[in-house]
C-alpha cells in the first residue's frame, strides 16, 4: 500500500528468529525487499531465540531458508554480502528482563553509529503465550517510550477467544497507542485482495451494481489440499473458525461488502471495514444448527498418495472435536446488502488449493430467447480468483459464433499474469514495508478484532458444547461434507470451484 518512500533507518528485532515463520516468511521478505531497493541504507535485523548461535550462523541459517523459500530465487553471492552485513543474532531467553537490556543497548548503539534515532520494530513471530510476556518486558525496559519510533508487530492468532482478545488489545494498549500496534492478518498484504478496493473504488462502473438490487448472493471460498501438517498441537485448539473465518474469510467479506471509504487513510479504511462487522447478524442458538457446518477429514489419497485422517495425525488428540472445515451463511444487516446472503467456505485436505470469491448477479427480468437457445444459461458473476490463479472475471453471455442463435457463458478475464510482466509481491513483503513507513491501512485494529471475534463465538461455543457425533464426515480430496452442499443447495445455489488453469469448465 505504500507510495514510493523509503524508510527511516529501521532496527528490526524478530523473536523467534530461529523459528517457521522467519524462515519462510519473514526473511525472505526482508531479503526481496533489499533487491527491489525499499530499505533504508541504515538497517539492521536482529533474531532472537534460544538456540546458541553466532551472528555467522544465523546469517547462514537465513541464507539457506532465504534460497530455499524467497520467490527470487536462490540468493545471489553479490547481494548477500550486503544484505547480510545488517544481520545479527542474540539469544534470548524472552522470559529474563536481561535480554530485554540487551535490546536497550544494541539499539543505542545503532542509534550512535548513525547518528541518529532509528525506528525499532518488535516483531513477535512466536507462539501467542509469550505476547503478553514480551509486550510486559519491552514496557519495563523502557524499549517502548517513544510513540513514533516504536512499532509491535503481532502475529495471529490474536486471542481465543473474543475475552481473551479483548485482555490482549487491553495488555498492549497499556504499553502502547494504537497507532504502534501492527495485528497482522497476512491476507490483507495478499496483491489481489489489496485489488479488490482498487477494483470496487476506482472504477465507477462497478459501485451501481454493487448492492441487493442487483446481487443475488457472495461466496467466499478458500480451500487448502494440506492436511494440519506439522501443526497439531496449535490447529487442534484452533479449528477452522478460529485459524481462518474469524481472521482472512471475514476480512475478504469486509473488503467485499464495505461501504466507500471518504479517503484512503488508515483509520477511515477500519472504520468502514468496523461498519460491517458490527451490520452482521448474530447468530442464536437455533442459527447455529441451519446455517452453520462443521467438518472434519479422514484419510484418503491424495495425488497419488494415502493421507491419514485428521485425528490420526501428529499432535492430534484422536477423538478430536475440532473442525477442519467450516461452511457458514452469513447476512449483513444493512441498506445495501439486507437479504443477500454471504456463503463463506474454508477446509483443509480439499479437492482443490483455491482462494476465490464469487459475486453472483441476479438473473435478467425476462428471457427473450428460446429455451433451446440458453440451456447452458448462466447468471452473470464476478469471480474474484486470489490464488493461485490471481485474476478477475466477469462471465457474461454471449452468442456462439455460427447460423444458430445459441448462448453460452463467456469470461471476460483480467488476469495478471497476461497483463503484467513483473512478479506480484509477497504478502510479507507488503506488511513488513507498511510497518517500516506506519502505514496501518492493511493491519488490524483492536476494535476490529473483538468485532469478528464477538460473530463466531456463539457459533464456536455451540460447537464446543454440542461434540460432533459424525465426525470424520469428509474424506481428504473431497469438497467437504455433503451437509456443506445442502446448506447453499436449499436456496438454490451451488459452490461455485474455478477449474484448474488450463483446464475448462
Ligand atoms: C494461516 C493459517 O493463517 O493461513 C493456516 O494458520 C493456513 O492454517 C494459512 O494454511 C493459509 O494461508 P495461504 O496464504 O497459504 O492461503
Amino acid at each position: 500500500m505504500s507510495t514510493s518512500t523509503k524508510s527511516d533507518p529501521t532496527i528490526f528485532i524478530i523473536f523467534g528468529g530461529t523459528g517457521d515463520l522467519t524462515s519462510r516468511k519473514i526473511a525472505p521478505a526482508l531479503y526481496n525487499l533489499f533487491l527491489d531497493g525499499w530499505l533504508p541504507n541504515q538497517f539492521s535485523i536482529i533474531g532472537t531465540g534460544r538456540t546458541q548461535l553466532s551472528d555467522e550462523q544465523f546469517r547462514e541459517n537465513l541464507f539457506k531458508d532465504i534460497s530455499q523459500f524467497s520467490r527470487s530465487g536462490k540468493v545471489a553471492k553479490e547481494k548477500w554480502d550486503v544484505f547480510s552485513k545488517s544481520i545479527f543474532y542474540q539469544v534470548s531467553d524472552i522470559k529474563d528482563f536481561e535480554t530485554y537490556k540487551e535490546f536497550g543497548k544494541r539499539v543505542e548503539k545503532h542509534n550512535t553509529e548513525w547518528k541518529t534515532k532509528a525506528n525499532v520494530i518488535y516483531y513477535l513471530a512466536v507462539s501467542p503465550n509469550f505476547f503478553p510476556i514480551i509486550a510486559s518486558n519491552i514496557s519495563k525496559a523502557k524499549l517502548a517510550d517513544d510513540p513514533k519510533k516504536v512499532r509491535i508487530v503481532i502475529e495471529k492468532p490474536f486471542g481465543h477467544d473474543l475475552e481473551t482478545a479483548k485482555e490482549l488489545n487491553k495488555l498492549l494498549s497499556s504499553i502502547f497507542d494504537e497507532c504502534q500496534i501492527y495485528r497482522i492478518d497476512h491476507y490483507l498484504g495478499k496483491e489481489t485482495v489489496q485489488n479488490i478496493m482498487a477494483f470496487r473504488f476506482a472504477n465507477s462502473i462497478m459501485e451501481p451494481l454493487w448492492n441487493r438490487n442487483y446481487i443475488e448472493h457472495v461466496q467466499i471460498s478458500v480451500t487448502e489440499q494440506l492436511g494440519v501438517e506439522e501443526r497439531g498441537d496449535y490447529y487442534d485448539g484452533a479449528g477452522a473458525m478460529r485459524d481462518m473465518i474469524q481472521n482472512h474469510l471475514l476480512q475478504l467479506l469486509c473488503h467485499v461488502a464495505m461501504e466507500p471509504p471518504v479517503s484512503f487513510s488508515a483509520d477511515e479504511v477500519r472504520d468502514r471495514k468496523v461498519d460491517v462487522l458490527k451490520a452482521m447478524r448474530k447468530f442464536g442458538p437455533e442459527d447455529v444448527r441451519l446455517s452453520a457446518v462443521r467438518g472434519q477429514y479422514g484419510s484418503g489419497w491424495m495425488k497419488g498418495k494415502e493421507v491419514p485422517g485428521y485425528r490420526d495425525e501428529p499432535k492430534v488428540d484422536p477423538d478430536s472435536n475440532t473442525e477442519t472445515f467450516a461452511a457458514i451463511k452469513f447476512f449483513i444487516d444493512n441498506w445495501r446488502w439486507q437479504g443477500v446472503p454471504f456463503y463463506l467456505r474454508t477446509g483443509k485436505r480439499m479437492h482443490q488449493s483455491s482462494s476465490v470469491i464469487t459475486i453472483q448477479f441476479k438473473d435478467v427480468p425476462h428471457l427473450i430467447f428460446p429455451t433451446e437457445a440458453s440451456e447452458s444459461w448462466q447468471q452473470n458473476r464476478l469471480i474474484i480468483s486470489i490464488q493461485p490463479e490471481m485474476s478477475i472475471r466477469l462471465q457474461v453471455q454471449a452468442k456462439r459464433p455460427g447460423l444458430d442463435m445459441v448462448l453460452n457463458a463467456v469470461d471476460m478475464v483480467f488476469d495478471y499474469k497476461g497483463t503484467y510482466a513483473s512478479q506480484a509481491p509477497e504478502a510479507y513483503e507488503t506488511l513488513i514495508l507498511d510497518t517500516m513507513l506506519g502505514d496501518q491501512t492493511l493491519f488490524m485494529r483492536g476494535d476490529q478484532v473483538e468485532a469478528a471475534w464477538e460473530l463466531v463465538m456463539p457459533i464456536l461455543s455451540t460447537w464446543q458444547n454440542k461434540k460432533s457425533l459424525n465426525f470424520p464426515n469428509y474424506s481428504a480430496d473431497s469438497w467437504g461434507p455433503e451437509s456443506a452442499e445442502a446448506l447453499i443447495a436449499r436456496d438454490g445455489f451451488n459452490w461455485f470451484t474455478l477449474p484448474v488453469q488450463g483446464n475448462k469448465k
